[in-house]
């Protein structure tokens, strides 16, 4: 069975104090659930403060909204992955669209980071999603199945069950508009067929597959319920504890019923 994971993607928001005390307020709405994954991911510049508001909590975790494939060198203004594994990050999300649509990414860059996050054991949330135009005309498997193949070309097989993948339409982003529970199904199961053919089934059973786009505690447990859901990669939703908790929490009774269910 995949692990739910459920992570807060706080994209530019969040001084220190406020990372910190989101953390406090966290920790506390979660008590000890540990059904669910949870990862952080903060701006670069409050991960030490999160690091450190969570004190060694090993059910919650660190990851990076973005970094640069090179070890190191003149590259002003970048981060490697090396940096952020000295800070204790974890995972670091990739090709999110808003790096894609506004700082020029694409698929190959998006593949060379995935490369340089893996060999520095730094697991890659890497996202991929269709736009509004993209889905009108058709091309919604079109468009996902060239992000994956090429965002994720040459990995091994132990890579590819290290990766997380985040669906995320481009419409549904910010825009209270989320994809429906059958919507995001149907992206996720082709998303796993794609994945089938880019290793093999079992590794693809193990990959999971988050959903992101307007996920708020209220929708989450519909999305979180079908079965190719592994997941939510949250962004307004949870920059607030309270509401971030729900939707962790959704993901984790979710999990517990697939438990039952199974046994
Ligand atoms: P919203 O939850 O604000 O729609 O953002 C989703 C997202 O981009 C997460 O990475």
């Amino acid at each position: 069975m995949r692990k739910k994971i459920v992570a807060a993607n706080w994209k530019m928001n969040m001084l220190q104090v406020e990372a910190a005390e989101f953390v406090r307020d966290l920790l506390q709405e979660l008590g000890d659930q540990t059904a669910a994954e949870v990862v952080i991911v903060p701006p670069f510049t409050a991960i030490p403060r999160v690091v450190e508001a969570l004190g060694g909590a090993e059910h919650v975790k660190v990851g990076a909204q973005n970094m640069y494939w090179e070890r190191s060198g003149a590259y002003t203004g970048e981060i490697s992955a090396a940096m952020l594994r000295n800070l204790f990050v974890r995972y670091v999300v990739l090709g999110h669209s808003e790096r894609r649509q506004l700082f020029g990414e694409t698929d190959e860059m998006v593949n060379r980071k995935v490369h340089a996050a893996q060999d520095a054991t730094l697991r890659p949330i890497v996202c991929v999603g269709e736009t509004l135009k993209q889905r009108d005309a058709g091309q919604v498997e079109e468009v996902l199945e060239g992000q994956l193949r090429r965002g994720l070309a040459g990995l091994e097989t132990k890579a590819f069950t290290e990766t997380v993948i985040a669906y995320e339409p481009v419409w549904a982003i910010g825009t209270g508009r989320n994809a429906t529970p059958a919507q995001a199904q149907e992206a996720h199961a082709f998303i796993r067929s794609v994945l089938r053919e880019l290793a093999d089934d079992a590794t693809a059973a193990r990959i999971r597959i988050q959903y992101g786009g307007s996920v708020k505690p209220d929708n989450a447990r519909a999305l979180m319920s079908q079965p190719d859901i592994d997941g939510a990669l949250v962004g307004g939703a949870s920059l607030e504890a309270r509401s971030f908790a729900q939707i962790v929490l959704a993901a984790a009774e979710d999990a517990l019923d697939e438990e039952r269910l199974s046994s």
